[in-house]
């Protein structure tokens, strides 16, 4: 007996199922504050990001323009995402794709792009981009030297805001039934805030759409002055921002534009992710960064919709990874605890320690063991003493009988302590009073030990 498909619901191939992205509730990041706040959140897109939208759309264009014929090649300059879009509808429909791409992209989407086949030549991210050697200029290269081929264009294609004005923009006036009040995105070529920002305005002359530039980006100063200085500044995040105006940007839907730090952007990336539970990429930080600033300034039961490009899974390496956010300073709070500078000990276990009963000779092996002066005397959870390195040695020479006593025998009082959410100041205080270490403790319990070279190297880094 034949089947019948039509009992069966599926898609016809994986390019259906982009669009349709969740309308959620954001119930913790902006508490206390009077609009009503909504992530669009893009990630549930096949290639997890917002830019699968405008790969299908570019290829068909080009295909019934008669650019694009079978075994062709699609070239496009792409911070990953739009990569992305475009291999999922090159692997579909056969095509081979070659991407450039700036050096300051994660490796993530390097390799995201590779395993669908694509090549992918990294470029020089510090170059302007008129440059021979930047992204852009390279993709046009590509295109010159290889026959059937096509540069997807986003930054100038129209079909870039196109497939925001009729998917972005309906789905989200359909999903706030027409309520929504505010439209806010993040700048890259500007396809999604002019295409959405487009179609809601049509809709509702009043909706305000509100983009966020990332700081060192030219587009806010632009926006305001029709001006921008030719000094060329680096950020670290990936995908927005631009150190020229895009074909595609078109700032006569947009209302007003909102500055947003590198270090703004990442750390609210993590807070959508932990309070959330929305694992996004940078830009969806300094989106939700920038919408915060602006929403902290209505004072009424708005709708703000705010757009999320991308999920987290790409950025695994950079901003969900300590060492690197610290590395570039990202990490540091305005007040730094006890429990920061204890959590940037190097090497060191965070609490050696010995019991009254054992020996100096234990002692005096897990000092050289661990390369360190002082030990905190530990019965249970309680720290009962404190011997030194200094103390244990003259003890010894003066009586080798010394080396089996037991440490109860030669310890002196317990590390003054402190907890671990007060400021550093804190610790520096009791430790300039002659005391070599502080214990560090929280709701009770022994969390480790700081010393005072622990907090000398951490104001010396
Ligand atoms: C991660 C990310 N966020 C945001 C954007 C910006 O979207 P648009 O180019 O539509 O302005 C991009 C664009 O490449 C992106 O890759």
């Amino acid at each position: 007996m034949s089947k019948d498909l039509s009992r069966i619901r599926f898609h016809k191939d994986i390019l259906s199922t982009i669009g349709s992205t969740p309308l959620v509730r954001l119930n913790k990041i902006g508490h206390g504050i009077k609009p009503l706040m909504f992530a669009k959140v893009e990630s549930f897109n096949p290639g997890g990001s917002v830019k699968d939208r405008i790969g299908i759309g570019i290829i068909e264009e080009a295909e019934r323009e008669g650019r694009l014929k079978p075994g062709g090649t699609i070239v496009e300059a792409t911070s990953g995402n739009t990569g992305l879009g475009l291999a999922i509808a090159a692997a579909v429909k056969g095509y081979r794709c070659v991407f450039t791409m700036p050096d300051k992209m994660s490796i993530e989407k390097i390799r995201l792009l590779r395993a669908f086949g694509a090549d992918v030549i990294v470029t020089p991210t510090a170059v302007p981009h008129e440059s021979p050697e930047s992204y852009t200029e390279v993709a046009k290269r590509v295109v010159r030297e290889t026959p059937n081929s096509i540069l997807a264009n986003q930054y100038y294609n129209p079909k870039n805001p196109e497939a925001h004005y009729s998917t972005t923009g309906p789905e989200i006036w359909e999903q706030t039934g027409g309520q929504i009040d505010h439209f806010i995105c993040a700048l890259g070529t500007g396809g999604t805030i002019s295409g959405t920002g487009r179609f809601l305005k049509e809709r509702n002359p009043k909706i305000r759409v509100i983009g966020i530039d990332p700081k060192g980006s030219i587009l806010r100063e632009y926006f305001y002055t029709k001006k921008f200085s030719p000094v060329f500044k680096t950020y670290k995040v990936e995908g927005i921002g631009q150190d020229y105006v895009p074909g595609v940007l078109q700032f006569q839907f947009v209302d007003d534009v909102i500055e947003v730090t590198d270090k703004e952007s990442f750390l609210m990336a993590r807070r959508l992710t932990r309070e959330e539970g929305i694992f996004v990429g940078g830009s969806a930080g300094t989106a939700m960064a920038g919408a915060l600033k602006y929403a902290e300034t209505l004072d009424k039961e708005d709708i703000v919709v705010v757009l999320l490009p991308d999920t987290g899974e790409r950025y695994l390496s950079k901003i969900y990874n300590d060492d690197w956010m610290r590395e570039n300073r990202f990490l540091i709070p305005e007040r730094i605890t006890v429990r920061y500078v204890l959590s940037g000990k190097r090497g060191i276990p965070e609490l050696v320690s010995i019991h009254p009963a054992a020996t100096v000779r234990k002692a005096l092996d897990l000092i050289s063991e661990h390369n360190v002066s002082q030990l905190p005397v530990i019965e249970g959870d309680d720290a009962v003493g404190s011997v030194e390195e200094s103390d244990l040695m003259s003890a010894v020479l003066s009586n080798p009988a010394t080396f089996d006593a037991p440490i109860s025998s030669v310890m002196k009082p317990a590390f003054p302590r402190v907890q671990a959410d007060e400021p550093i100041q804190q610790a520096i205080r009791v430790l300039s009073k002659k005391h070599p270490a502080v214990l560090v403790e929280h709701e009770k319990k022994l969390m480790g030990i700081l010393t005072r070279f622990d907090v000398i190297e951490y104001m010396s880094r």
